[in-house]
């Protein structure tokens, strides 16, 4: 992951619009991590990653950003919400946990990239196994000619195998149920060991049961499993994958507002809160974390936060936790403006994938920019009338408007539909300006 800011902010412009100083603060984070690790590494240990703290109102793009981001990097990321953690010692989530998630998708980003540079060896590997299966092996001391020919045969089947030819055959395959992971990263490491052998005496008792008869198409799937676990070396991936996570490990800390205790209801609120918050120190600051597949230290990862203060505000975090959030960025409310170029200039705007659906009955769907204008504005005056919900407000009023023909679509295959500035006002005018029809309708 070496792209410039200028490089990150450019690929983020194709999918959410205005916005810049969150674009720019988040694409100089993580170029700082790349020029980090060009460092040596005493040099390395001073540079403490700056962690971000984004504000906004909702609908206005800061989980796109991060969305579109752990699209584009191929760095450990995820994203969490907040709000799913409790306090050590109550039922759900500890903190730490995101942690552990974080280095299982490292994981399977360095297993990916390993599968990938082995993709050959895997191939024949497979279908390897699954041409023993459909060709009976030849008997012993059969006869140079007929060795021959079953050479043939075999690279005649193998072709036939890789071209998916044979995909409907069935055949019997033994799994090793050694492979079946377990979705186990939400315990701490004590447990999942204890989870790990069980699964491991079990397998070895149920050895026979393990013959399923398939077909070569899931075959092909599952000993492709097979293969990687034979063929890839689990410990060096799993120590690639520990120090990805560590040094360029990104945790995006969604609805981080929920966890703030808002003056209002100072006292009443969840005491969990707080403890979340307080569990929270150590993992952003840096500590180690035990995963069952090593001790991870959270120094350098990146956390990222993000949330609404509607009802509370950065100053209800607790100090502590404010601190280690020194960068803000403040993400704009939406203007008609905005709202005009979410439709019109997003890769997968909301126009483009209403077109995609329709002309899957067979119906060309044209917006006239009148009427893209028309809805922009309608979507902003409902956000100034009632609650502002950012860009959400765009899907309800698109809803709206084309409501109609989407219900009708069947009836007009192979024609055109055009969406105009009239159609627009005469489906939301009335709505958009009586108060209580927009707070139920739109
Ligand atoms: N600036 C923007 N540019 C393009 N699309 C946007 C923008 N803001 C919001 N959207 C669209 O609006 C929808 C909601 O945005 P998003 O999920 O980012 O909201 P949010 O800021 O995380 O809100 P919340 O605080 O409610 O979680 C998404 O479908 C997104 O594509
Ligand atoms: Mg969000």
């Amino acid at each position: 992951m070496n792209l410039t800011p200028k490089e990150i902010v450019a690929y983020l412009d194709n999918y959410v619009i205005a916005q810049h100083s969150a674009k720019r603060t988040i694409a100089l984070a993580l170029r700082t991590r790349y020029r980090r690790m060009q460092l040596n590494s005493e040099m390395q240990n001073e540079v403490m990653p700056k962690n971000i703290l984004m504000i906004g109102s909702t609908g206005v793009g800061k989980t796109e950003i991060s969305r579109r981001l752990a699209k584009m990097m191929g760095v450990p990321f995820i994203k969490v919400e907040a709000s799913k953690y409790t306090e050590v010692g109550f039922v759900g989530r500890d903190v730490e946990s995101m942690i552990r998630d974080l280095v299982v998708n490292s994981i399977s980003i360095v297993k990916a990239e390993q599968e990938e540079q082995n993709r050959e060896k895997i191939n024949n590997y497979v279908i390897n196994k699954i041409v023993e299966k459909l060709l009976p092996p030849l008997p012993a001391g059969a006869s140079e000619s007929k060795k021959d020919d079953y050479q043939h045969l075999l690279a005649v089947m193998e072709k036939r195998v890789e071209s998916g030819e044979m995909d409907d055959k069935i055949i019997e395959l033994e799994i090793s149920k050694l492979n079946v992971e377990f979705d186990d990263s939400g315990l701490p490491p004590e447990m999942a060991k204890v989870q790990e052998s069980f699964s491991k005496v079990f397998a070895s008792i149920n050895k026979e049961d393990n013959k399923r008869e398939v077909s070569v198409k899931d075959a092909k799937i599952l000993l492709r499993q097979e293969a990687s676990a034979k063929l890839l070396d689990i410990n060096s991936i799993n120590a690639e994958a520990l120090r990805r996570a560590e040094n360029g490990g990104i945790i995006f800390l969604d609805e981080i507002d929920k966890i703030a205790l808002s003056e209002k209801s100072n006292g009443r609120n969840d005491p969990s809160k707080e403890g979340v918050q307080r569990d929270l120190l150590p993992i952003v600051e840096g500590s180690s974390v035990a995963t069952k597949y090593g001790t991870i230290n959270t120094d350098h990862i990146l956390f990222i936060a993000a949330g609404a203060f509607h009802v509370s505000k950065p100053s209800d975090l607790i100090p502590e936790l404010q601190g280690r959030f020194p960068l803000r960025v403040e993400l704009e409310s939406l203007t008609e403006e905005t709202l005009y170029e979410i439709l019109t200039q997003t890769n997968n705007s909301l126009l483009k994938q209403y077109q995609a659906l329709l002309a899957v009955e067979g119906l060309s769907l044209i917006f006239e920019d009148d009427a893209i204008k028309a809805m922009a504005k309608l979507a902003h005056r409902a956000n100034e009338l009632t609650e502002d919900i950012g860009a959400r407000r765009l899907h309800t009023v698109l809803e709206k408007v084309l409501e109609e023909i989407s219900f009708n679509a069947d009836e007009h295959n192979g024609e055109e539909f055009r969406v105009t500035a009239t159609l627009v006002h005469e489906k939301l005018d009335e709505v958009v300006e009586n108060d209580d029809l927009s707070r139920y309708i739109l």
